[in-house]
């Protein structure tokens, strides 16, 4: 067993899976570049098929000419928090690999769950420095496609807001009331050896 706050595992687990959460009060604290780029690092060594490595991080920081255009790609509801965020990110994946040997390109099969890895990574290494990362659907992804020119054999998967923790009290009363750490199914909910049950 393990315990972060309200979060109590059944079986024991590495803290910093409990630690990482999706708060919403930021600071507004700027983000250095090198703190920046060990979020990069840790997305970087992330598992892939083949070691196509598919994912792209776009990313705009703060108090940059790039923030109003990834902050105007955000849903009203994100962009009331998300305001006091380091930096904004929007995670592409390319949709198609080149495995070795072959003369073209072929569509790629896993680009989207190498790219979720990606993420993980970078959340929890967040967590790790005291920062915590935001994942977001909320936001326009056609928009994001033609505003960040996307080429075409990319998928926009998700939005990040990256920031510093803050008093919750900075936050509309109905997010205040969401503001912490919550739970999980329990593995039971979506396990099953030798198959779905029949
Ligand atoms: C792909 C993805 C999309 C999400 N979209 C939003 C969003 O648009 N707005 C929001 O406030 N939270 C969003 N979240 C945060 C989730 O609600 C949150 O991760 C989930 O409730 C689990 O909580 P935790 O991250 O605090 O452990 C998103 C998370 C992910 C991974």
């Amino acid at each position: 067993m393990t315990q972060f706050e309200t979060r109590i595992s059944d079986h024991e687990i590495e803290p910093i899976f409990l630690q990482r959460w999706s708060p919403r009060a930021f600071t507004g604290e700027a983000m250095s570049e090198p703190d920046l780029l060990r979020l990069f690092e840790a997305a970087r060594w992330a598992p892939s098929s083949s070691n196509s490595q598919p994912w792209r991080f776009l990313y705009a920081r703060r108090d940059t000419p790039a923030w109003p255009v990834f902050f105007g790609l955000l849903r009203a509801s994100n962009q009331v928090w998300a305001a006091r965020a380091a930096v904004l990110m929007v995670v592409v994946s390319q949709t198609t690999t080149h495995p070795p040997g072959r003369d073209a390109a072929v569509p790629s099969y896993s680009h989207s769950f190498d790219t979720g890895a990606a993420w993980a990574n970078l959340a929890l290494q967040a967590t790790a420095m005291g920062w915590h990362a935001h994942g977001m659907a909320g936001f326009d992804m056609p928009r994001a496609a033609l505003e960040l020119h996307v080429p075409d054999d990319y998928r926009v998967e998700a939005a990040i807001a990256v920031g510093r923790l803050g008093d919750k009290a900075m936050l509309p009363e109905a997010l205040q009331a969401r503001e912490a750490p919550n739970g999980r199914e329990r593995v039971d909910k979506f396990v099953f050896e030798g198959g779905f049950p029949t």
